[in-house]
């Protein structure tokens, strides 16, 4: 089933502390975001790719594109002061019924993953990727513990996420009319009251976000190698 992908990619990247764009950090000697493209170029269901960067940033990553597989797909769009401004940006540009919204900071997302969310988006209306909580979790007020919580039925959300285009894009203008600032997609669809299915990821799909990320980012990578 075919699908387009929305990528953000427009962060500043200040928890990395990079000083710049931290999807040009090099991983086993590549810019994580080509990593992250990667298997959206290789898909043959994915008919086109959303990048959604900073305007400052467009020439650099059309610089480090060039000659990459997935070169032909990309649209480039410019993103917004928050991440779920930027995806709007994106999701204005997106055409097929089924739209992915992948976190460019987050590399290592496999193709068997994204075939079952495209398909869950198309049965169910939207689906995430996820895994179940390792941790003991707790609540706290300050630093003091108020209650363990319960972790059965609890899940740490990944990216993808899949949706059928309507749905998000009405979820996207409801959160924009209110005022809503959801951390992810899934959470504004939540909003107007419609379904979301979890579809279980790997724990490797992890996202690049403080400098340690970057350790287990060559891990995995040389893992993959072997
Ligand atoms: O900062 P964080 O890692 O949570 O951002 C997740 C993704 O969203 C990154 O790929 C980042 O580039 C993107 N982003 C964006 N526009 C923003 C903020 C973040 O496209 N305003």
């Amino acid at each position: 089933m075919d699908y387009q992908v929305i990528i953000p990619a427009a962060g500043s990247g200040k928890r990395m502390g990079a000083g710049r764009n931290k999807l040009f950090i090099e991983v086993a000697n590549r810019p994580v975001i080509l990593h992250t493209l990667d298997v959206f170029a290789y898909d043959p269901h994915c008919k086109k790719i959303i990048l959604v960067v900073q305007s400052g940033d467009e020439s650099h990553f059309k610089d480090i594109l060039t000659g990459h597989p997935g070169h032909e797909k990309i649209e480039f769009v410019f993103g917004g002061d928050e991440r779920q401004h930027s995806v709007f940006n994106g999701l204005k540009a997106a055409s097929e019924q089924i739209i992915l919204v992948h976190d460019g900071a987050r590399p290592f997302i496999r193709q068997h993953t994204i075939s079952r969310l495209v398909q869950s988006a198309h049965d169910n209306g939207a689906a995430i990727a996820a895994v179940p909580v390792k941790d003991t979790i707790k609540r706290a007020d300050q630093n003091q513990v108020v209650e363990t919580v319960d972790r059965s039925g609890l899940w740490q959300i990944q990216t993808p996420q899949a949706f059928r285009l309507p749905i998000l894009m009405s979820a996207h203008k409801q959160a924009e009319e209110q005022g809503y600032l959801g951390t992810d997609e899934a959470s504004l669809v939540e909003k107007i009251g419609l379904p979301v299915m979890i579809i279980e990821s790997d724990y490797d799909n992890i996202k690049l976000t403080t400098p340690e990320d970057l350790y287990f980012a060559e891990a995995i990578l040389a893992k993959r190698k072997m």
